[in-house]
């Protein structure tokens, strides 16, 4: 799964059906890669021309001032326009947006009509509550179709929305809160998860306690149990919703193309997360641009990204770029596996669902309850399949390839972060495929594999994969931090102006690129990107704990799963009844998908000289590989 776990075959070719190939927007990738290299700017000025502006952009892209690029400088737009508005006023207006099924079984559906008056409602609703243009608003929703619409109300009224995932529990939501300084939070009573409800209301009351500068809270009632309202703070939704004042018309804010969009918490090297900063221009063009050609949408799609709103995936692939496409779009709230394995299976077939997207992670849970439940199915609706966050490990490509594409659905697997916004590394549907291999990059993006100097390493070959010329959904900067904006992502490689992923890979002969995994300090957990510092951290603020470590650890459905180790302070003992209360704790801290599988007492940690923690030892350790270089080892 990561690592070497697997060794993938670097000949082995899938190749797309000739009707697939003649039939896609992009039949000829090396064609439009050869285009867009000619000339970035033109290429990016013709995609952008496919949306609405108020005002046309006077440049496309401007470079004076790097890391900090501006894309399509002096355009005026707002992505909310190009997502709803102008499909209101087309014959779109009657096609379905949204389709959602909720895990008890409950349907909505959404034209783009109806979409649109609720938006423009809930926009309404959020300037009675004092949400002015640049305001950052906190989102801690479950996955429900109203999450979709705070985000769009949000970029509506000119409003920085910052997402949450459900996942997260109160001291990281607090955290989060705190930093984008959020005075407004939209949340729901809880959320329906394998059955049972994930009280997000409570998580809220708990992070406004530690995070005070919150004065409105927006409560959409979803699970119904009872929770604690308070008085001049806390609102039904439905009750705001039925005001007056949430008129079914509101004006869209004109936005520079550069103003702030969205911000989104994602892990890095620190215990501090980083505010990732997208913006409306750029960030709508290459979204749109790179889901049209990728999974080839067409009007008579049907699109299911199975990913959770609240990570970048779902910002940018179930709610703007589909919009945008005026794609009809599908959306589950719960688990894949309830009440039973086939839940998926089954919801494809009764939807005549033509496009999945999901995660290695889950296609291997899938996996492992066997062939019978999807074969229970009629699956023929399918025509494309696509794979994100973490590398996909051949077996699992394989059993997704013939068991659930019936060998006729190519396989996207689609590298990106994001910082990226969207698609950077990814097939089209008429490229050839390597099982295990994200294949090349998308046609206006330069990627390459290089040493710790910026030499290309040769093929076959493991090396840094940096991006070696701006995008437009690129990442404008950490929000409130451009200093480690900088040192984060352009220092490695200051000289040439590259950005540093933080992914090692290597190419095969044929160009395509293999990712291999995190470089950093960075654990994909399920697909979920957690940092060792922010578990660490996490378990250090238990009174226990003198010392924490925390590594991943290779896992056959997870792909990894973490292990920590703690040293403790004087008087404590490292018994069960502790692991388990520090399990509970970073459950609290951090979130459910953060807990260790497995705590180990231990008296020292492998330190360098200088004092920094050799992760490396303690998971070659675990992990049962030779411990390779200990020369800095210190104990
Ligand atoms: C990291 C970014 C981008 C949406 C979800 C993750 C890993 C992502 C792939 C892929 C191999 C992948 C990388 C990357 N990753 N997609 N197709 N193959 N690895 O976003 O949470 O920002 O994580 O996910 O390591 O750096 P994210």
């Amino acid at each position: 799964m990561t690592q070497d776990a697997f060794a993938p075959a670097t000949n082995e070719w899938y190749y797309p059906s000739e009707e697939i190939v003649r039939s896609a927007h992009v039949p000829d990738y090396e064609a439009l890669y050869a285009e867009a290299q000619a000339d970035p700017e033109a290429f990016w000025a013709k995609q952008a021309q496919a949306l609405d502006w108020f005002q046309p952009w006077s440049q496309v892209l401007d470079q004076s001032n790097p890391p900090f690029y501006k894309w399509f400088v002096g355009g005026k737009t707002n992505i909310a326009y190009n997502a709803l508005d102008r499909h209101a006023k087309s014959w779109r207006r009657n096609k379905e947006a949204l389709i959602w099924e909720g895990e008890p079984g409950d349907r909505r559906t959404f034209s783009y009509w109806r979409l649109w008056k609720e938006v423009n409602k809930f926009a309404n609703v959020l300037k009675s509550l004092g949400v002015k243009k640049g305001d950052r608003v906190t989102i801690y929703m479950g996955r429900i179709p109203e999450l979709l619409m705070a985000m769009l109300a949000c970029a509506k009224v000119g409003a920085v929305h910052s997402v949450v995932y459900g996942g997260f529990s109160e001291q990281a939501l607090a955290d989060r809160i705190e930093d984008a300084q959020s005075r407004v939070v939209l949340t729901c009573d809880g959320a329906w998860l394998r059955g049972s409800i994930v009280k997000l209301k409570d998580m809220v009351d708990e992070a406004v306690k530690r995070s005070p500068i919150v004065e409105s809270v927006v409560v959409v009632k979803r699970t119904e149990q009872p929770i604690k309202m308070e008085q001049g703070r806390d609102y039904w939704f439905h009750d705001l919703m039925n005001l007056p004042i949430a008129s079914e018309m509101c004006e869209t804010e004109v936005m520079d193309a550069e103003d702030p969009l969205f911000i989104l918490y994602t892990s890095g090297t620190t215990g501090k997360p980083k505010g990732i900063l997208h913006t409306h221009g750029g960030y709508q063009v290459y979204t749109s641009t790179t889901l049209k050609w990728v999974f080839d949408i067409k009007d008579e799609d049907r699109w299911w990204c199975a990913a959770d709103p609240g990570w970048i995936t779902g910002h940018s692939y179930i709610v703007y770029s589909p919009l945008i496409l005026g794609a009809t779009s599908f959306m589950y709230e719960g688990a894949p596996n309830f009440p039973y394995p086939n839940r998926w299976w089954k919801m494809i077939e009764h939807y005549g669902i033509t496009i999945l997207y999901t995660a290695p992670t889950a296609i291997r849970g899938l996996m492992r309850f066997g062939d019978a439940w999807p074969n229970r199915h009629d699956l023929s609706s399918l025509r494309l399949l696509g794979s994100v966050g973490e590398p996909i490990n051949p077996e699992a490509w394989r059993w997704f390839h013939k068991v659930i594409g019936k060998e006729r659905c190519p396989i996207m697997d689609t590298w990106w972060q994001t910082e990226t916004g969207g698609f950077m590394i990814t097939p089209m549907p008429s490229v050839g495929l390597k099982p295990g291999s994200a294949t090349r990059p998308f046609p206006g993006v330069e990627v390459d594999v290089v040493d710790e100097q910026g030499n290309p390493v040769p093929a076959g070959t493991d090396g840094n994969l940096v991006i070696k010329k701006p995008w437009p959904s690129m990442l404008r900067t950490i929000y409130g931090d451009p200093d480690r904006f900088k040192r984060q992502y352009w220092s490695a490689y200051e000289k040439q102006g590259w950005y540093l992923t933080g992914d090692s890979a290597r190419k095969d002969e044929d160009g395509y690129v293999w990712i291999i995994g995190r470089n950093d300090d960075v654990i994909k957990v399920s697909g979920y990107r957690l940092g060792t510092a922010e578990i660490e951290s996490g378990l250090v603020s238990h009174p226990a704990v003198a010392e924490a470590a925390a590594i991943g650890v290779p896992d056959e459905v997870r792909g990894n799963v973490i292990y920590a180790y703690c040293i403790l302070r004087a008087n404590f003992q490292g018994n069960e009844t502790l692991r388990e209360a520090l399990k509970d704790h970073i459950r609290h801290e951090v979130g459910p998908i953060a807990v260790p599988t497995k705590i180990e007492f231990v008296d020292s940690l492998p330190k360098t000289r200088s004092g920094k923690i050799m992760r490396r030892v303690l998971k070659a350790q675990a992990t049962g590989q030779p411990l390779g270089d200990t020369s800095t080892l210190e104990e």
